[in-house]
């Protein structure tokens, strides 16, 4: 994980993950049960975009519980994976794909009920991806992100090292909630993502990839190999020390509004 608006990553990045079935840790039965506990808040067919939705592991099940979803990637083949995988689940008529930057997504100013990001938005970071998802949900919407953050203020020196190279903005649950706050959002629900999510669909795919490459992949795909082994490595033995949280949050209605 980096920050790549200042730092892109490489290509050898983008094909390791290309073969993985998705990008970021999470899992399908965390993301339906989040998006089921809105349900009865949001219109029967929610306007929702995924940002940064690498392969669409997210934007597939939203798609799939009746959202029409945008899927935004800077990656032109992750969205094309998204695109061939709401054909093959029957739901392609509920999933677009564009193209972009999620901060210049092009979308219309307060036109989708939902934005929902999994492990993107440190690409952009935490508190301008939040600024620009907040001009996009419509008042009353609802902006859901899952991020790594410190779950306590201390953290070891080995930790602290590995995340000031590779994702030095990262905060505490409790800065990002009060990033959150000030820009103006209303707090819904805070929820880590569980260590087995991480394991069972994240960490054991790109375990058997990582053994792939190390037997016989270029130099360039060993090294982002290598990279990934230590973040594996590293989250083994401290795994209570920083996680994924979902931060679920509302752009206030005005009082008339609400339902
Ligand atoms: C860690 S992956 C997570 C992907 C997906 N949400 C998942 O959970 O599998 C981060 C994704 O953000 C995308 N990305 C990087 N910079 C971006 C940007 N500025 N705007 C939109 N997407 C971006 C990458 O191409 C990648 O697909």
């Amino acid at each position: 994980m980096r920050e790549p608006e200042a730092d892109a990553p490489s290509p050898a990045l983008f094909a390791f993950f290309e073969c993985l079935p998705r990008q970021g840790p999470g899992a399908v039965e965390v993301t339906r049960a989040l998006y089921d506990e809105l349900r009865a808040e949001l219109p029967a067919r929610p306007r929702a975009a995924d940002m940064g939705c690498g392969s669409g592991a997210a934007g597939l099940v939203l798609a799939e519980a009746g959202a029409q979803v945008t899927g935004v990637d800077v990656h032109q083949p992750y969205l094309d994976a998204f695109a061939g995988a709401a054909a093959a689940r029957g739901v392609a008529d509920h999933v677009a794909t564009r193209r972009a930057s999620m901060t210049a997504s092009g979308l219309a100013p307060g036109s989708l009920d939902l934005v929902w990001s999994e492990g993107a938005v440190f690409t952009v970071g935490f508190e301008t991806a939040l600024e620009v998802f907040m001009g996009l949900v419509k008042p009353g919407g609802f902006v859901v992100v899952s991020e790594c953050v410190r779950l306590q203020e201390r953290v070891p020196e080995e930790v602290r090292r590995f995340w000031a190279v590779n994702y030095p903005g990262m905060a505490t649950v409790g800065g990002a909630l009060r990033t959150a706050e000030r820009l103006g959002y209303r707090f819904v629900a805070a929820k880590r993502l569980a260590n087995w999510a991480w394991e069972r669909d994240f960490y054991a795919p790109m375990g058997e990839l990582i053994a792939e490459v190390e037997a016989a992949g270029p130099a360039a795909l060993r090294a982002v190999a290598r990279e990934q082994r230590a973040e594996i490595e590293l989250f083994r033995r401290y795994g209570d020390v920083f996680g994924y949280v979902f931060f679920v949050l509302a752009r206030p209605a005005p009082v008339g509004l609400r339902p």
